[in-house]
């Protein structure tokens, strides 16, 4: 191949002083070299006139269009933005409040001065969010309603008792929640339920700390909590907790919805007793039926909501060992995808590294087992999302990173660093829910949830 030579000449260069002017031709163009030795370009326009007006307007329409486009992007980014500022603060203030409970009355005026100077600031954002969106959106009606109702209460609270706070915990909370699903209704995040047309998770939202626990213990640090994985009719709204101040497991409460989760009211509970204790807090619900581990013997137990029967299956090469790094005894960690019910636990022949096998709902055995690469003991945790293990670990106190992945279709494993917040350092139940994609973890007390973005080629 011969190699091209290219060269550049300036525009006005010192040879045109002797270069000939010599015209090039070619139709009803032409082309020649200036007195200056720069480029000359002749056009020779038909006879009909140039409907030069209607170019003009075409400019000015196209001109009009780009300026549209740009305003809606604009308006688009500043609105995904300040969501993202709106629900950081509101994130902040929860927190705050959750604070509130167990701090001095002394400190307790002074902030009340300040949520409702916030509350002030929340509803002018709102308001102009959505005049600037033009959003006929029932969603910020509601919202705007929500922030008016909070504003009232904080300015009818007369004394400042535990039990106000509550209310206005609760009503946090609610509002945390509504601003969630109008960013999902807004498609900012959109939801695409059941569907694993994906290459794998993308990233992992801001945590969204619902509230402590329902004991309102910072001592019950180890436990659990979320929703149903595949619910049964009459129960898509169910939320499940549990929590203990050691990693053993000795009750489950059920809630029928997020309201009264938040309330701690209404629930149902189911004590476990009579060498049905349970260990680790690695449990879930799927399909009405609790999914946890038990000590003796050292097996896999299932605890079914609707009949209240309990049984249990022995993985023979499961080993107490191994936990994870946060916390004693977690031998068993079920998780439930959109592809079923598996369980994670390490064992001697493993040395330690995860062995994820799938459950057998019918029977209740195990069908399929796959080694990983993952030492069970440097994770944080682990759980399924669309057929993919991933496994956790710490960064730094406030942050952890998903490290890990086993595609069980694939058999492949990858290397990853998704980052994403944690709220307190240690946590004991970290899952991965189906029905609404989202994360759900038990902070050391807190309940926090996570939205998950997966990558779509
Ligand atoms: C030059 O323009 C005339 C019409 O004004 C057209 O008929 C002719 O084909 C054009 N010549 C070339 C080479 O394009
Ligand atoms: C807002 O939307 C309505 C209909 O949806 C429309 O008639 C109106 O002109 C819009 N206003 C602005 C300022 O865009
Ligand atoms: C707001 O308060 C009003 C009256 O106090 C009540 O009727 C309404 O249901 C409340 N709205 C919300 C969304 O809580
Ligand atoms: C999955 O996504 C790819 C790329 O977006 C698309 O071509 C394909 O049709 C999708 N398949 C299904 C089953 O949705
Ligand atoms: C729980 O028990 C009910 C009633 O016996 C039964 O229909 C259901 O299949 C059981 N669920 C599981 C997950 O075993």
């Amino acid at each position: 191949m011969l190699p091209f030579l290219l060269l550049l000449l300036p525009a006005i260069s010192p040879a045109s002083a002797w270069m000939p002017v010599e015209d090039w031709e070619s139709g009803n163009v032409t082309a020649s070299v200036g007195e200056l030795g720069q480029c000359v370009c002749h056009v020779y326009l038909p006879e009909t006139t140039f409907p030069a007006d209607r170019v003009q307007h075409m400019q000015q329409v196209s001109t009009d269009l780009i300026l549209e486009v740009d305003i809606q992007r604009n308006k688009l980014e500043s609105y995904g933005g300040r969501l993202d500022v709106y629900l950081k603060e509101l994130m902040d203030l929860t927190v705050r409040v959750a604070m509130l409970e167990s701090s001095p009355d002394a400190y307790i005026k002074l902030d009340f001065e300040l949520l409702r100077i916030e509350l002030r600031e929340f509803e002018a954002i709102v308001s102009q969010l959505k005049e600037s969106l033009n959003s006929s959106s029932p969603m910020f009606d509601s919202l705007y309603t929500e922030i008016r109702n909070m504003t009232f209460i904080v300015n009818q609270l007369e004394t400042f008792d535990k039990n106000n706070l509550e209310v206005i915990r609760i009503e946090f909370a609610k509002l945390q929640k509504k601003l969630e699903e109008c960013q999902i209704e807004q498609e900012i995040i959109k939801p695409d339920i059941g569907n694993c047309n994906n290459t794998g998770i993308l990233s992992i939202s801001k945590p969204m700390v619902i509230q402590l626990n329902a004991h309102l213990s910072p001592g019950y640090q180890y436990g659990g909590w979320g929703k149903d994985s595949k619910p049964i009719r009459g129960s898509e709204s169910m939320y499940f907790y549990g929590a203990y101040s050691t990693p053993s497991v000795h009750a489950f409460v059920l809630y029928s919805d997020y309201d009264q989760l938040l309330l701690r009211a209404g629930y149902k509970q189911h004590s476990i007793t009579h060498g049905w204790a349970g260990a680790g807090n690695n449990y879930i619900v799927h399909g009405n039926a609790i999914y946890y581990q038990i000590n003796s013997p050292f097996s896999m137990s299932k605890l079914n909501l609707t009949s209240s029967l309990k049984e249990y299956r022995v993985i023979p090469a499961a080993s107490q060992k191994f936990s994870y790094s946060y916390s004693a005894n977690q031998n068993l960690d079920f998780a439930a995808d959109e592809t079923g019910l598996w369980v994670m636990y390490a064992s001697e022949q493993s040395k330690g590294k995860i062995i994820l096998a799938k459950i057998d709902e019918k029977s209740f055995g195990v069908a399929d087992e796959m080694n990983t690469g993952v030492f069970k003991p440097q994770a944080g945790n682990a759980f399924m999302a669309c057929g993919v293990m991933y496994a956790t670990r710490s960064v730094d106190v406030s942050t952890e990173e998903i490290f890990y992945a086993f595609d069980t279709k694939t058999k492949q494993q990858k290397h990853l660093n998704i980052p994403f917040k944690k709220f307190q350092e240690k946590y004991s139940n970290l899952d991965y829910n189906p029905t609404d994609q989202k994360l759900y973890m038990y902070n050391n007390g807190y309940y926090v949830s996570y939205n998950v973005r997966f990558n779509k080629e």
